[in-house]
């Protein structure tokens, strides 16, 4: 556990970098974020998973928002594979808490829809997303709408996570995704998401406020704190790789829950 580092090495490139990042919303007399940054290693064979925590109001929608080119900062620079956003690299795409689909067209239509962009036809635009489909575990269902209720939140959140992958396997934005589902379909989609990640090798960058979850599935977390906001602790999670459910009943996993915690709270006495 350290205090946060900027690990930026020359040598390789890293698949995110955010660097000097401030933002102001009235011309700079206030900062909600201020000298935020963010080095995330590129680990092509392997993959990585990412964990932001941090208050409400901390920025961490707003930290997914840069890395996904929907906002720029006021100052600072957001390189995804050493580009610049929006730059040439592939876009990374989001799964949001709700409302992640579009309820007029179909599942398969929803999934499909960033290969509809790149000009490629409905057939084959079809097979592939039907492969992510199957892999979600929502076969028999592609033809329904992507409208609650008739998909369920949990249904609703697999469409969008096989169209995120569809779009771009390689970065996946996830802010508070199991946030409105039960602890049943929460636990199920945690699995869910850690097959995809082995599959994949994708890296994951997860906002949650669920300290258990944040645990469980990431290898490595960031603390945010606010007023202004920038990252202050990371903590890396020193637990097998392929977690599984008794991983949970590992002592360590639970001392982990009580030191972020304390963690927490430490960060959130600093503002
Ligand atoms: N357009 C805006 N104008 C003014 N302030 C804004 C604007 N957008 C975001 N903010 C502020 O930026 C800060 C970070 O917001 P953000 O939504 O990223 O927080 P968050 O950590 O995702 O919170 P939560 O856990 O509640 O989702 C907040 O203080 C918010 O009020
Ligand atoms: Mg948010």
């Amino acid at each position: 556990m350290s205090d946060f580092v900027l690990t930026d090495k020359p040598e390789q490139q890293n698949i995110i970098d955010l660097t000097g990042i401030c933002q102001s919303y009235d011309g700079g007399q206030n900062y909600v974020i201020k000298d935020l940054n963010l080095v995330i290693e590129d680990k092509p064979a392997q993959g990585q998973f990412v964990v932001i925590l941090g208050m409400s109001g901390s920025g961490k929608s707003t930290v997914l928002r840069y890395i996904a080119g929907l906002q720029q900062p006021t100052e600072g620079a957001v390189l995804i594979h050493g580009k610049p956003v929006g730059g040439g690299a592939k876009r990374a795409s989001m799964v949001f808490q709700q409302y992640s689909s579009l309820p007029w067209m179909t599942v398969l239509d929803n999934v499909g829809l960033a290969l509809r962009y790149e000009g490629i036809k409905k057939s084959a635009r079809d097979a592939k997303a039907m492969e992510l489909i199957e892999m979600v575990g929502l076969a028999g269902h592609e033809n329904k709408y992507a409208q609650y209720p008739s998909l369920s939140g949990g249904q609703l959140q697999r469409v969008a996570i096989a169209r995120s992958l569809l779009a771009n396997p390689d970065i996946l934005l996830m802010d508070e995704p199991f946030g409105a589902l039960d602890i049943r379909t929460r636990l199920q989609m945690q699995d869910l998401l850690m097959r995809i990640w082995n599959k994949f090798h994708s890296t994951i960058i997860f906002v949650t406020h669920d300290i258990r979850e944040a645990i469980y599935l990431g290898d490595d977390i960031y603390i945010l704190k606010s007023q202004p906001s920038r990252f202050v602790k990371h903590i890396h999670v020193d637990l097998p790789l392929n977690r599984t459910n008794e991983v949970k009943r590992n002592p360590r996993y639970n001392e982990l829950v009580h030191e972020v915690e304390d963690l927490m709270m430490t960060v959130a006495e600093m503002g």
